[in-house]
């Protein structure tokens, strides 16, 4: 039998394992204490058919048994630029989600914002493995960004791929999370050589996609506001505007949900935020419009209908830009049912027998 030398300790076992490059991902759960989060560089694909995924929670990790009581999870890949975040999901006993904006997975597991890409699961085995287990889950669900790089783990310290083409990114700016060319031209189905006729650098391409979609939308929005609508149809009609939008408009809105944090801080975005503004009031004074004439729920608490409109409204757009094969065509009856229910939550006397705490009104 073969002897270990002696000289694996776990400082050599630490130190030449680490020359393993990894990704990073924070696994996330909805446990008996609320939302709960570790950043692991475990993960890994197990199986194909079915399809399995894998992370190794150290046996001291006080948010793993609250992931194991959820009996579900979400794997977030961390992109390029989420350093932050991955420290404070990595630190013990402070409230990990402070100051973190996520989104449910269909399991109710948060999906952080601005992830890679986010894989959702059911926890289906789990085993003991020296001073660590090893938990599998079974895939329910799972989607990807077509844009940016990830966050990478080497040697103890965070770094960034450097695909072909990226040398455009350090050109158009100091951005941490680039987005080449190459990948642009991918995400949007045209090459690399027409983007360059318009733009010089990635933000001049940026900025013609999602400037011009946010310029039209919003146009788009006050259009139907100045109209002679009642309250029920002019939300009727936002709503259909907002869902016919997406499949022609995948990267824009992939772009402005992925990448909304990083636009608001360059100088030449600025004028997303006063879109973004015009935006908020149509729907808000088309709410209150509703509840004043008589039309919506008398109780309708318009900011939260508006916030649950808009979050139902991203959820679908996430939909619609995973990329996961869904044609317009395909798409049609899933926004119709969105449509319908958040019609039935805002009217007065609405046919719901839920309670109304529970409504999307409520
Ligand atoms: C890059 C990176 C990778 C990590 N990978 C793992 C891992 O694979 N397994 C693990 O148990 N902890 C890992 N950790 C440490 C956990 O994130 C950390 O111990 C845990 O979040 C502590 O909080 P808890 O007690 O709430 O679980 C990693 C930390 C970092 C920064």
């Amino acid at each position: 039998m073969v002897q270990p030398d002696a000289t694996v300790d776990s400082g050599r076992f630490r130190h030449v394992l680490g020359h393993f490059a990894t990704g990073v991902a924070v696994i996330t759960a909805i446990g008996p204490s609320g939302p709960a989060g570790m950043a692991v560089s475990s993960f890994t694909s197990v199986s194909l058919e079915p399809p399995l995924v894998a992370f190794l929670p150290d046996k001291s990790s006080t948010s793993w048994p609250e992931i194991r009581d959820a009996g579900t999870f979400c794997v977030n890949i961390l992109s390029a630029g989420q350093e932050q975040l991955c420290a404070q999901f990595a630190r013990k006993g402070l409230d990990k989600f402070a100051g973190v904006s996520w989104q449910p997975a269909p399991s109710g597991a948060p999906v952080l914002d601005g992830v890679m890409a986010w894989i959702d699961c059911e926890l289906t085995q789990t085993f003991e493995s020296g001073d660590h287990y090893i938990a599998i889950g079974r895939v329910l669900q799972l989607e990807a960004s077509e844009l940016g790089v990830p966050l990478v783990f080497f040697q103890g310290g965070y770094g960034q791929l450097q695909l072909p083409g990226s040398a455009e990114v350090g050109a158009a700016g100091d951005r941490s999370s680039g987005v080449s060319l190459e990948q642009l031209a991918h995400a949007t189905g045209t090459d690399v050589s027409s983007l360059r006729r318009y733009a010089t650098s990635t933000e001049g391409v940026v900025d013609e996609l999602v400037g011009s979609y946010a310029r039209w939308f919003r146009d788009e929005c006050l259009q139907i506001a100045g109209r002679t609508l009642r309250a029920t149809e002019a939300i009727d009609e936002l709503l259909r505007a907002s869902f016919d939008s997406m499949p022609t408009n995948r990267v824009a809105i992939m772009i402005l949900q992925n990448e909304r944090q990083y636009l608001g801080q360059r100088p030449e975005f600025t004028y997303l935020e006063p879109l973004e503004h015009d935006l908020v009031q149509v729907w808000l004074t088309t709410l209150q419009r509703g509840v004043d004439e008589g039309e919506f729920d008398p109780h309708l608490d318009v900011s939260l209908a508006y916030r649950f409109i808009r979050d139902v409204l991203f959820t679908v757009a996430r939909w619609y830009t995973s990329g996961s094969g869904e044609t317009p065509r395909q798409g049609v009856p899933v926004a119709e049912a969105y449509r319908s229910f958040i019609l039935r939550g805002l009217l007065r006397n609405h046919e719901s027998s839920e309670p109304r705490e529970a409504t999307a009104a409520g």
